[in-house]
């Protein structure tokens, strides 16, 4: 009796255990980030991993449906896929858009969007910044010159 209660036990622990190893269970795929903003002209990179043992990753321009070309692994070309890093330098606005990671046997995959933007033009902001100094010395040179007449105005009676 004793010992199949002890045997119960040590079924319940080992099923316990299992469960817990699954949920642990690593994603067959991750992103470094599933959007990558980029400045204009900057280099970007994505990293893609697989957890699955033997396979690599392959990336592709655009998504499942656009089956755009694979990004080669040659570090001459402007964009480029090396051991699951994507690579961008000098990016233009010609890279703005969706990218595929997929394992090598094609089960599973991952879209990883870059975003390229401008630096904002702080023109705008710079002409309201001299507008308002200006402003502030023409109030300044008034209550100057206001003030110097005022106190001509004061000393002429007494003259
Ligand atoms: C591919 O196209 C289908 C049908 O138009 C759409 O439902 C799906 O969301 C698209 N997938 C992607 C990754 O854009
Ligand atoms: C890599 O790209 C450069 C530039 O386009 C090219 O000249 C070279 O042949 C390429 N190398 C390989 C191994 O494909
Ligand atoms: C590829 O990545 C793995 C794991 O990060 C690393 O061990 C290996 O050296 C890398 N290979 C190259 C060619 O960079």
């Amino acid at each position: 009796m004793a010992a199949s209660r002890y045997f119960l036990l040590l079924l319940f622990v080992i099923l316990a255990t299992s469960a817990t190893a699954q949920d642990e269970e690593e994603e067959p795929l991750t992103l470094s980030a599933l959007i990558t903003a980029v400045q204009l002209g900057e280099t970007t990179e994505v990293t893609c991993e697989t957890s699955l043992e033997g396979l690599s990753v392959i990336w592709y321009v655009g998504n499942t449906n656009t089956s755009g070309n694979r990004i080669p692994a040659n570090e001459s070309l402007q964009m480029h896929a090396i051991n699951g890093t994507l690579m961008i330098v000098s990016t233009t606005k010609n890279f703005h858009g969706q990218y595929l990671c997929q394992t090598s046997d094609g089960a599973h995959e991952l879209i990883a969007e870059i975003h390229v933007y401008e630096m904002p033009t702080y023109f705008t902001e710079g002409m309201i910044i001299v507008g308002i100094n200006a402003g502030l010395v023409v109030i300044f040179f008034g209550c100057a010159v206001y003030t110097f007449f005022q106190k001509r105005r004061k000393k002429k009676p007494e003259v």
